[in-house]
């Protein structure tokens, strides 16, 4: 029998879960820049959450916006009805997306995005006459959910392999790290951009009439922090646009301020067709995604269809009021506390206070733009991951949640963040890299 306050019964995500029910770590609190532990120990939050608590934890405004309309309005489905904050908040968020990219389909996460995304751009192709192209590509290394589409066009092998043969017609494209190139690049790498013509390879392999979309995160997070080589997204837009391919950037970590501005096209001047988000769309206190698509696109799907319903897609929570209602308090927080512009400002500062652990014990290799950082470790012979395991172990011992993938520490903190934040989480990891074997 399982005891109501056992841990049996929750099957973790992405977990070790034998390993984790054998020494738990747990939250019950959040405040700012700190989660708080069942023993009343703080712990410094260095990587927002999971890359979406960018206006700190515990903001009143939200929790309150949420408490109202849960009284006021729970539920209303957006299948044929609606309810007016839904289209308040629509309008929001297409008022800080790139011009052009004036219509945002909402979901429930990053994944649902991905592969809103994918169906919006195969059911475009195909009503501009483009039928033949069903091909959806992705890039190696790329992370975009867990959804079959999500894995399909994505590259960590991991998250692929026990899953059968997942979309036909999927390709990928190589990815923008070189490990023979230099290493400890503040910013973007100046060389690189020409990584983009291995779309130009895919083309001629199989013929731009069968490719729908190319979909990239701006700077690959998940898979440890990889930042765009100058020139790289200009060029992947100049060759997506040539060939008639449409560009999907994910921006499931990358909006919404990470990188001192409201989105990533934004950042490096490049605007794709569509954009996915979440996280920080509504500092995940309601979980929410959406995905930004041209008006282009949005006018040759519905006017190219019978009369009736347009877009066979949808969620039963698409637009659900609490997270409306959470997302409109957060977008407020972002635009009265110049939040973008903070993250902008303090990026330099943390960009040089993360290379400082350059020379740390077992780091080979910083990365960073913006308020993102990767930070690699060598990995122990023959047990890659376990380092970084045993770091991220160590420091929330001593007060500091970092984020780990594979070898790759990765940090990514709220965007109200103290200088002196950035001092005591750059010096935990020097202390405790200098204590982990
Ligand atoms: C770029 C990117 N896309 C998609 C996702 C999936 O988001 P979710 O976990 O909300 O489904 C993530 C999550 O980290 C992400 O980083």
């Amino acid at each position: 029998m399982t005891r109501a306050n056992s841990l049996d019964a929750f099957w973790m995500p992405f977990t070790n879960n034998r390993g984790f029910k054998e020494q738990p770590r747990l939250f019950v609190g959040a405040k700012d820049m700190h989660y708080v532990t069942p023993d009343g120990r703080k712990v410094l939050d260095a990587t927002a959450g999971l890359w979406c608590v960018n206006a700190g934890h515990g903001r009143e405004r939200i929790v309150e916006a949420i408490r109202r309309q849960a009284g006021e309005l729970d539920f209303a489905p957006t299948f044929q009805l609606a309810h007016p904050l839904a289209f308040e908040f629509a309008n929001r968020i297409a008022a800080m997306a790139p011009e052009g990219l004036d219509q945002v389909f909402f979901c429930n996460s990053g994944s649902e995005a991905v592969d809103s995304a994918l169906k919006i751009a195969l059911a475009y192709q195909r009503a501009v006459g483009q039928g033949t192209r069903t091909r959806l590509i992705g890039r190696e290394r790329g992370y975009h959910g867990v959804g079959f589409g999500g894995i399909s066009v994505g590259g960590i092998v991991g998250n692929r392999r026990w899953f059968g043969p997942l979309l036909p017609g999927t390709d990928h494209l190589r990815h923008t790290y070189d490990p023979a190139g230099p290493r400890f690049v503040n910013g973007q790498p100046q060389d690189g951009a020409d990584l983009a013509d291995d779309l130009e390879r895919l083309v001629a392999l199989h013929g731009a009439e069968t490719i729908a979309a190319v979909i990239v995160e701006p700077v690959a997070g998940s898979t440890g922090v990889l930042v765009p080589p100058v020139g790289y997204l200009e060029r992947l837009r100049e060759i997506t646009r040539r060939h008639g391919i449409l560009l999907i950037f994910d921006e499931v970590i990358t909006a919404f301020g990470r990188l001192g501005a409201a989105t990533a096209a934004e950042h490096f001047g490049v605007t794709p067709d569509l954009i996915t988000i979440a996280k920080g769309l509504t500092n995940a206190a309601v979980p929410m995604g959406a995905v930004l698509v041209s008006g282009d696109i949005y006018k040759a799907v519905t006017e190219g269809a019978a009369p009736g319903i347009e877009l066979f897609h949808g969620y039963t929570y698409s637009a659900h009021p609490l997270a409306c209602a959470a997302g409109m308090a957060t977008q407020e927080i972002y635009a009265e506390e110049g939040l973008f512009e903070r993250a902008r400002s303090l990026s330099d500062y943390f960009g040089d206070a993360a290379h400082a652990l350059r020379g740390a014990r077992h780091v080979i290799d910083i990365r960073n733009l913006g308020l993102v950082a990767g930070i690699e470790l060598e990995p122990r012979a023959g047990a890659p991951g376990a380092r970084a395991m045993a770091v991220f172990h160590r420091c929330f011992d001593e007060g500091l949640l970092i984020r780990v993938t594979g070898d790759i520490i990765a940090l990514s903190p709220p965007l109200i963040l103290e200088k002196a934040h950035i001092d005591e989480m750059m010096d935990k990891i020097a202390d405790v890299l200098a204590k982990v074997d």
